[in-house]
């Protein structure tokens, strides 16, 4: 029996995580396959209801859990909550609690979806590469942190960047797996110039590298990755790198992918993980059809491939997917008025996935 957590959460999160799992269950109702799926509030809607983001009862469920399920948490209304209360903070626990420190985001361009990038298209046709952050250490969770009051009146906001080597070894190690398996290149991004935690970074992925003589790998500071992903995207293979930068650099990168509103990630320890679109909870078009589900759908694939050995359906969900957006079907965040293109709701996207997935089935 597989066991799921879900953790809808707010804004759009219930919307595209409730078409992702529409997609899963249809594959798993039609092949027969056990499953049970718990669901609990998180987030802000966590906080409305127990005056606490996330819930004992919900690590609970996600400690007993092969995988888990993530929507999107955060929005205006909880924005001035001391920072222990807010969204977000059940993200970084879920996180922090289930050690997941890797976290995959794939970042590829849709032929078809190449004027949704406000990059020109010859910069980013062909982008394909898959961004590795370090998710369970670095100044997300680093001590001492927190803001002091000083004797002269002032106060001091103090955040710091830790990594032990362990901890930079194990998500080298994941960047050079993957990179196994893709077109071999390894790019670990730092600010070593400048930062002697990311020059240990820089010099423990070296030495893992030597177990890796079949991947290249190569060194570039921050500053200049930003600027490279916007110059030339599709040179980028595997990108490692530190929650912070990867947090920000897996932004930029969606940009080259079209839309925020198409980027999965996984975030594992081994084989349990949690699986959520990149993108935050879009307060402003919540409840109203609108959000664009293939992000979460796609991570719903991953879910598949990383944490239940079903590669074979992650693959049947990634072509429906390719197939939607060949068919001409759009949400807004990738809409682009081209001919043969059609507006669309979350709804409709989730249920072309689905037909997508029968007439395969059917084939
Ligand atoms: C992300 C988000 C989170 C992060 C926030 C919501 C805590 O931006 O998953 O990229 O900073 O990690
Ligand atoms: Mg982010």
């Amino acid at each position: 029996m597989i066991k799921l957590a879900l953790f809808a959460g707010d804004g759009i999160g219930p919307e595209v995580a409730g078409e992702a799992v529409d997609v899963l269950k249809f594959l798993f109702d039609y092949s027969s396959i056990r499953y049970e799926i718990e669901e609990d509030l998180i987030g802000g809607a966590s906080y409305d209801e127990y005056k606490k983001p996330v819930t004992e009862r919900a690590l609970k469920i996600a400690k007993e859990a092969d995988a888990v399920i993530f929507g999107a948490v955060g929005g205006p209304r909880w924005e001035s909550l001391p920072i222990e209360l807010r969204p977000e903070k059940a993200l970084l626990t879920l996180r922090y609690d289930l050690e997941l420190y890797a976290n995959l985001r794939p970042a590829k361009i849709y032929e078809e979806l190449i004027d949704a990038s406000p990059l020109k298209k010859d910069i980013v046709r062909g982008t394909d590469m898959m961004i590795v952050r370090e998710l369970t250490g670095g100044i997300y969770f680093g001590q001492p942190r927190g803001v002091f009051n000083m004797e002269d009146g002032q106060r001091k906001g103090i955040n710091t960047l830790v990594y032990t080597t362990k901890e930079i070894e194990r998500i080298a190690k994941i960047a050079f797996e993957i990179a196994r398996k893709r077109r071999k290149k390894v790019l670990s991004v730092d600010k070593a110039n400048v930062l002697e935690c990311t020059e240990l970074w820089r010099q423990t992925v070296s030495e893992v590298s030597k177990s890796y003589p079949d991947v290249e790998l190569s060194n570039m500071y921050v500053d200049n990755c930003s600027m490279q992903l916007i110059k030339q995207p599709k040179s980028f293979d595997v990108i490692v790198t530190t929650n912070m930068f990867g947090d920000i650099l897996s932004d930029e990168s969606s940009m080259v992918a079209g839309s925020i509103g198409m980027l999965p990630s996984a975030s594992l320890n081994g084989k349990k993980g949690m699986y959520e679109p990149i993108h935050g909870s879009a307060p402003d078009i919540a409840g109203q059809n609108k959000a664009n589900p293939l992000a979460a759908i796609l991570s719903v694939a991953m879910m598949l491939r990383f944490s239940l050995d079903m590669d074979n359906f992650a693959q049947a969900i990634e072509k429906a997917v390719e197939k939607v957006i060949q068919n001409g079907f759009r949400t807004a965040d990738i809409y682009s008025n081209a001919s043969g293109t059609k507006l669309v709701g979350t709804k409709e996207i989730g249920e072309a996935v689905i037909e997508e997935l029968k007439n395969n089935k059917n084939k």
